[in-house]
């Protein structure tokens, strides 16, 4: 599994002003283990060690006495699965005791993530410091004994609410259980805790309805992307008069006025000083969509960075996107809102393995999907997007082989479409696999008349399945055009934004709600504030290969 940390953006307020700052936090996964074939627990994780920490909780758990026991250990992905030698037992649930450990609890996540704060509760970062302050003093237990965490909820003036407790998590079920009993309301409350933010605390906060969550002590990658997506004004390391705020700092008052609609405004106002144009991908968060200057699918979007006479390019979207923007308009400031915008497709194909492939092939014409680094474009002939592949392939002549980077299944759509045949590498999009014939057909049975529009990013069976399989602009095109009024959308849910707004008495389904690709959702209206104030995150390429790479898209421009 991979490694412990995860690159972040955040603000930093201290007594020298406010700054943006990147930072590592730790990374926080799931970890499945598997014992003798049956799921034995879900843990949230570190991913490292985990076959380690799989048999020492097998053994804490009672389960086995000593490696001896143990006749097989596979670890696949954030799975691993033990085999004993030994039938076990049934775990009796009246033995069963939660611990009031990390791993304790019992956590449902489905329908958080459909839960939203738009609480208009918020404070000032003096405010912050002084409840700190209040909260450390009240810590009784920790002084006397150093080993009990504490939790406390507060209007923002005082403390209304505050605990003990042996463990983090059941702190904070103590306040929020006391506020409950006492029927005190949180949506106008804020918590403060003494421990480490994971994403079972934000859940926590979330199903509380509390906005804002206040530690001395870190988050991990996971927690902030669930705050981030469900309205949680997140902040850590509150010491003294320092602070971070990792997501929605909106709700930090007298830090200049950061209301969603003043944000705009500002952006707005930049956007004109400093000459600079919005690029946002279909797959962005709604209100990005709703500032930016073009919404488009990457050959679009290609296209007007191209065109532009903007100054600067903010581009809301992945590298490799703002990567094509800067090479065709060299002269411009291309600005990614979060440097860790990546995508995982275009990590999976490296110079070395495309030069090796390139080698067993002589002759070999190469096209590269544009979800691709740009020192992969420069090793390729012609690039392609989802929209325009097999006219790209078309344009090669009959009889030259083909090999197709990095995408495997783009490549089969392809190669059914063309008749060609693809020389295919084993790249494939994480989000994209989240989408499944079994998935589709449940949804077709409650929605028998809905059109089923898939990415050909998607798996083979799920391409065919499907009534259309389109670029992204594709399938906006495909509603425009259709009678039918219903769509299962196989997608990244974030276009749904815009196929609603472009087509408002028409139902959308979402093939997998789980299809969010985290990469496209870095982008917030802080971060696009931010990029324009500082002028960063600056794309820079190359020239060596910023020249071959331009070749192989202005080819592909060149092809339509
Ligand atoms: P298109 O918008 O070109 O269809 O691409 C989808 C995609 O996954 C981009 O990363
Ligand atoms: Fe990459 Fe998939 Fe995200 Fe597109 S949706 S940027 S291919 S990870």
């Amino acid at each position: 599994m991979d490694s412990s940390s995860s690159k972040i953006t955040l603000l930093n307020i201290s007594d020298k002003g406010k700054k943006i700052k990147t930072d590592l936090v730790a990374k926080e996964t799931t970890l499945v283990i598997k014992l003798n074939g049956k799921r034995l627990a879900v843990l949230l994780v570190t991913p490292t060690d985990v076959t380690a920490l799989a048999c020492g909780f097998i053994l804490s758990s009672g389960l086995i006495k000593e490696m001896a026991d143990i006749s097989s250990i596979k670890e696949i992905g954030r799975e691993v699965e033990i085999e004993t030698k030994n039938i076990i037992e049934e775990i009796n649930p009246d033995e069963q005791i939660f611990t009031s450990g990390c791993g304790r609890g019992i956590l449902i996540y489905g329908s958080v993530l459909e839960e939203r704060s738009d609480s208009k509760f918020s404070l000032s970062p003096d405010s912050i410091s002084s409840l700190m302050k209040e909260f450390q003093t009240m810590s009784a237990g920790f002084k006397t004994t150093g080993g009990l965490h504490s939790a406390a909820i507060s209007d923002g003036k005082d403390i209304v609410n505050f605990k003990e407790d042996i463990g983090r998590h059941n702190a904070i079920d103590k306040v929020i259980g006391d506020c409950l009993l006492k029927d005190i309301s949180l949506g106008d409350k804020l918590i403060l805790t003494s421990g480490r933010i994971s994403s079972e605390i934000v859940v926590k906060a979330i199903r509380a309805g509390i906005p804002i969550l206040i530690s001395r002590s870190a988050p991990t990658d996971m927690a902030i992307s669930l705050a981030q997506d469900c309205g949680v004004t997140l902040i850590g390391f509150a010491r003294g008069d320092r602070m971070n705020v990792y997501t929605h700092p909106t709700r930090i008052s007298d830090l200049e006025n950061n209301s969603p609609e003043t944000l705009i405004e500002r952006i707005k106002a930049l956007k004109e000083k400093k000459q600079a144009v919005i690029l946002a991908h279909n797959y962005q968060r709604p209100e990005i969509q709703d500032i930016a200057d073009f919404v488009g699918d990457s050959l679009d979007l290609s296209r007007k960075a191209a065109e532009t006479d903007a100054r600067i390019i903010v581009f809301c979207g992945v590298y490799f996107m703002a990567e094509i923007a800067k090479i065709l308009s060299p002269d411009k400031t291309v600005l990614l809102p979060d440097s860790d915008a990546g995508c995982p497709m275009a990590d999976m194909i490296t110079v070395e393995e495309l030069q090796k492939l390139k080698l067993k092939h002589p002759g070999a014409a190469v096209v590269c999907y544009v979800n691709t680094h740009a020192a992969i474009k420069a090793e390729s002939d012609i690039c392609c997007t989802s929209a325009n592949g097999v006219k790209v392939v078309n344009s090669i002549p009959a009889g030259q082989s083909i090999i197709f980077t990095p995408d495997k299944y783009l490549g089969d759509y392809i190669a059914k479409q063309t008749g060609r045949e693809l020389i295919l590498m084993n790249g494939f999009c994480p989000t994209h696999q989240t989408i499944t014939v079994e998935g589709i057909r449940k949804l077709k049975r409650e929605h028998p008349q809905a059109k089923v529009l898939v990415h050909p990013e998607c798996s083979v069976n799920v391409v065919a399945y499907s009534d259309a399989a389109v670029s992204t602009n594709g399938m906006c095109q495909y509603v425009k055009e259709s009678e039918s009024k219903e769509f299962i959308i196989g997608t990244e849910t974030g276009i749904i934004h815009r196929l609603k707004k472009e087509n408002p008495d028409k139902q959308f389904y979402p093939a997998s709600k789980r299809a969010v690709c985290p990469n496209m959702k870095l982008t917030t209206l802080e971060k696009v504030l931010w990029a324009l104030e500082d002028e960063q995150y600056k794309i820079e390429v190359p020239t060596e290969i910023a020249i071959h790479a331009k070749g192989a898209i202005e080819r592909m421009l060149y092809v339509l």
